[in-house]
């Protein structure tokens, strides 16, 4: 099983994402870090922790960053409702996150792993920006990072940025700048996999799992007729199964200020950077292959 960290915002689709992390068999899920996207910092702890407890799990769990690095905060309220994950009862004796930070436990077990781990961020990267900045020696212990954010295309939060760059793109300047190998799964990917209303009604049938999914899915303003994206799932599933993917290497940076706050710029031309490259980018995938894997895991979680 590869050994992952995963830094969330949880939100609806970083529920289904945590969901698959902790149950996975060929995940080995270390600890789940938080920090301010969807919605606030103390409610997307509280949302992990209420995940954690759903599925008795004793992955530890450390708040984070409570806002960008230098932007101010907004949320996602109207697309994941106000406490982050709406519409089902999750129990209320939760445990309590670890007494760190999410920068120290990212580095405390980063460091503590016997070999090279793979992050996976699916909010925005400021926890990560912290980490490298505070604690440069976790680098070398950093396998590869995959993350949901970006675009090549247009954006969702404007018409050029996506909603993780776009909350914290200092942060995410810092991560393409780090070194460390990243897969940028953004929203060319994410747009495309989109979970089908097909797929939403097997969820009912499949178990306690897809029914807790189904209901927060039902209360999730992303997405249309045709379905809902998945984003922060597309990561996993890339994990466990690239072939499923069309990549491409090439550099991406990140614009910090101006209209365009938030995008990510790929030098698709590999003429800017003189065919450097720090990204491995998503920008295919095969939609249905997507859809029978999400309900193939979800229906084995039970
Ligand atoms: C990303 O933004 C968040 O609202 C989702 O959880 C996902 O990580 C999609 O742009
Ligand atoms: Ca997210």
């Amino acid at each position: 099983a590869t050994k992952i960290i995963m830094d969330t915002d949880p939100g609806i689709d970083d529920a289904a994402a945590i969901t698959i992390a902790l149950n996975h068999p060929d995940l080995d899920l270390q600890l789940l870090t938080t920090v301010a996207g969807n919605v606030t910092v103390d409610k997307t702890t509280l949302n992990a922790l209420k995940l954690t407890r759903f599925f008795n799990s004793n992955v530890p769990v450390a708040g984070g960053a409570p806002q960008p690095l230098l932007k101010p905060f907004e949320d996602a309220v109207r697309i994941h409702g106000v406490s982050g994950m709406p519409g089902y009862d999750f129990p209320t004796d939760l445990a309590d996150p670890l007494p760190q930070t999410a920068v120290e436990a990212l580095r405390d077990y980063i460091l503590a792993a016997d070999k090279p781990i793979t992050l996976v961020p699916t909010g925005a990267y400021t926890n990560i920006a912290l980490l490298f900045k505070t604690y440069p020696e976790v680098l070398p212990h950093i396998k590869e990072i995959i993350a949901m954010g970006g675009a090549l295309g247009k954006g969702n939060m404007t018409s050029a940025a996506e909603f993780n760059v776009f909350t914290d793109p200092h942060a995410a300047e810092i991560m393409y700048q780090s070194g460390v190998p990243i897969t940028m799964v953004g929203l060319d990917v994410t747009m495309k996999a989109l979970l089908t209303p097909e797929t939403m009604a097997k969820l009912t049938t499949v178990g306690r799992t897809g029914e807790m999914l189904h209901a927060l899915f039902a209360h999730y303003h992303d997405g249309g007729q045709a379905g809902i994206p998945m984003h922060d799932v597309n990561t996993l599933f890339y994990l466990l199964h690239p072939e499923a993917f069309t990549t491409e290497k090439m550099w991406i940076d990140v614009q910090t200020d101006g209209p365009a706050n938030g995008e990510t710029v790929g030098d698709i031309r590999g003429a800017y950077h003189d065919g450097q490259t720090n990204a491995t980018v998503c920008v295919d995938i095969d939609a249905a292959a997507f859809n029978d894997w999400f309900l193939t895991t979800v229906a084995a979680i039970g």
